[in-house]
């Protein structure tokens, strides 16, 4: 089995001026998260590195860089799966910390449950050495431009036919399989902007934002969160697989049926278990990449699909 990292740097409307700044944070992202192979790691290690660097990165909306709260605050959410024993972790409403991919693996690892929240969660995060920041450390001066747009001009940017030009994107998510045939997903999100607080996203729910399953694929989804947490859109393109599809064609329809239902846009990355690769937005843009052996591929528009070859 050949090994692949595929990642997004969420679903929406990308500036012109802010394309280069996504595909570079995707390209570095697959990079990071393929060179966990060449170190034996697994596709739940390569995963979790991928998003780590998106979080890190405030191109995306995730960790350093999420969008801010109506009151100002950033509230993240995060999941991870791995497909052989359909294990699952995940975070929501975290505050004040620069990862919350690893505490959504720490939760998965280290507790009985799948889904942590509040002071309990934030609690849980300082007794397993969890980093927590002083308030405003991961907040940009863009984060507060999209808020500022926000709340002069409402809108929701994920809405088909919406002029709203500042909503930008959000959520980062990577999906990978090993050379044992391992599958994994991370996904990890600021939310929307102008969000209430307390506000807990379709990224913090398995079978919505992530689901892995050795014996059918794995997927990782972002845009409007709650048209697809009531879509279970990582799950229903699962389903889709097992039907009979291969992971193009169940990542098209099920985001297609979910923008037709909802009128809200979406996307997702897919991996099926044999390796095929499902990409697939409703909305104008979603920057992607992945490695394959000695080539990167990567895209940011719609039927965009750019090959780099790689020098080893
Ligand atoms: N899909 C991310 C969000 O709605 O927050």
């Amino acid at each position: 089995m050949d090994p692949i990292v595929l990642v997004h740097g969420g679903s929406g409307y990308i500036p012109a001026s802010r394309v280069p700044l996504k595909i570079a944070g995707c390209k570095k992202a697959v990079l990071e998260g393929y060179k966990v192979f060449e170190k034996g790691g697994s596709s739940l290690d390569a995963v979790e590195a991928a998003v780590r660097v998106m979080e890190d990165d405030p191109a995306f909306n995730a960790g350093y860089g999420s969008v801010l709260n109506i009151d100002g605050e950033i509230e993240m959410d995060a999941s991870i799966m791995t497909g052989n024993n359909l294990r699952a972790g995940a975070v929501t409403i975290v505050k004040d910390v620069a990862h919350p991919i690893s505490l959504a693996r720490l939760v998965m690892e280290k507790t009985k449950h799948v889904l942590l929240g509040g002071e309990g969660c934030k609690k849980f995060a300082i007794k397993h050495g969890v980093q927590i920041l002083p308030p405003g450390a991961l907040v940009t001066e863009q984060a507060k431009q999209v808020l500022e747009y926000y709340k002069e001009f409402g809108g929701d940017f994920t809405e088909i036919g919406s002029n709203n030009k500042k909503g930008e994107v959000g959520t980062v998510g990577a999906v990978a399989i090993d050379s044992n045939g391992l599958l994994s997903v991370a996904t990890s999100t600021g939310g929307i902007s102008g969000k209430l607080p307390g506000r807990c996203s379709d990224t913090s729910q398995i079978g919505a934002g992530s689901y892995a399953d050795n014996c059918n694929g794995v997927v990782s989804t972002t845009g409007h969160g709650e048209a697809i947490a009531q879509f279970c859109l990582a799950h229903a393109i699962i389903k889709a697989i097992e039907s009979g599809k291969t992971a193009q064609k169940a990542t098209t329809d099920c985001i297609e049926t979910l923008t037709k239902h909802f009128n809200k846009t979406a996307g997702a990355i897919t991996l099926s278990k044999s390796g095929d690769v499902g990409i697939h937005f409703s909305s104008k843009s979603m920057a992607w990449a992945y490695r394959l052996k000695h080539e990167l591929h990567y895209g940011v528009e719609r039927d965009q699909h750019e090959i780099e070859k790689l020098q080893n």
